[in-house]
């Protein structure tokens, strides 16, 4: 069971761990050691996408770990999500068995549509970013979000996800879903930290029973250079949030991810750094 001292309820009343391990730009080697190291430390949520191409890496470890009995699957909660290439109702349940078999799992814990804007596929599973010979992405010729999300609301019934979500969605797409929902989206996975508060869509999920998973929530240092080129700080850098971790003897990560974690998120904070993962 998951330990539901460090859980949030969900709208469809399962418990999801708060704190999970990102995995988002992590090569197959890295996530291997990255996720070894955050089962070790009793992390029980690992956040993967088909897009990030390393599930097959993740689902090596997830059956090392409990065919050698260290974890119980009923203990874990995998998320993973729904390729924008796969967003034609038609693909769905094709596509989550796909990340099934790379997980070497019967079933994930969470299931979000990654982002609100279909991509065209060319039958090319691979080609998750497919582009134009502009080089701009080539999106699918239609965007049925609604016809998209009914498929997903399928693999519940059919037992492949115990919950369903959604991933950078805004709030009138969560409005438009909610209003025709079987099953609601239980979660919104949306950038979320100090410098990127949502304080609008934190009162829409509200309202809509929808619990919010923070990515980014270090504010991805490193990632934005066009962020240090205006001369804006990054958040583990910020001089309020040194302060603090002085004051409270804690890292800047730690109080970042406290920051979000008492609004009421999960977090989903990237390392491949055992050290970093541990720190928790
Ligand atoms: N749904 C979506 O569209 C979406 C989009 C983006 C991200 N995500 C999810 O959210 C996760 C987290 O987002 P993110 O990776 O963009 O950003 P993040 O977690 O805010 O930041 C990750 C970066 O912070 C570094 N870091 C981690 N712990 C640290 C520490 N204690 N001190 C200093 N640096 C530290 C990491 O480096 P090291 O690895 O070297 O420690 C990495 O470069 C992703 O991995 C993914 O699972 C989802």
């Amino acid at each position: 069971m998951v330990d539901t001292k460090n859980t949030v309820k969900l709208q469809n009343g399962k418990n999801m761990p708060i704190f999970g391990l990102g995995t988002s730009q992590v090569s197959k080697h890295e996530a291997r050691s990255a996720v070894r190291a955050a089962l070790d430390a009793g992390y029980q949520q690992i956040d993967t996408a088909y897009n990030y191409l390393n599930e097959d890496a993740i689902g090596e470890v997830l059956q090392e770990y409990i065919k050698g009995g260290k974890v119980k699957r009923e203990d874990l909660f995998i998320v993973t999500k729904l390729p924008m290439i796969h967003m034609d109702p038609k693909l769905v349940k094709r596509s989550i068995e796909m990340s099934l078999k790379n997980l070497q799992l019967q079933y994930v814990d969470l299931y979000l549509v990654h982002l609100p804007i279909p991509l065209a596929y060319d039958g090319n599973d691979e080609n998750v970013f497919p582009t134009e010979a502009s080089g701009a992405l080539k999106v699918a010729d239609k965007t049925d979000l609604i016809g998209t999300w009914k498929a997903v609301e399928e693999l519940v019934d059919l037992g492949l996800t115990k919950s369903i979500g959604v991933s950078n969605f805004s709030i009138s797409q969560l409005e438009r879903i909610c209003e025709i929902a079987k099953y609601k989206p239980v979660v919104n996975q949306v950038e979320c930290n100090i410098y990127l508060q949502q304080k609008e869509m934190f009162d829409a999920c509200k309202t809509l029973g929808i619990t919010i998973t923070a990515y980014a929530p270090l504010g991805s240092p490193g990632r934005n250079d066009l962020m240090k080129e205006q001369g804006e700080s990054e958040g583990l850098e910020d001089p309020v949030i040194q302060r603090i971790s002085h004051k409270y003897g804690k890292t800047p990560a730690q109080i970042l991810l406290r920051f979000l974690i008492q609004k009421g998120t999960t977090v989903i904070p990237k390392s491949v750094n055992p050290e970093r993962i541990r720190a928790r």
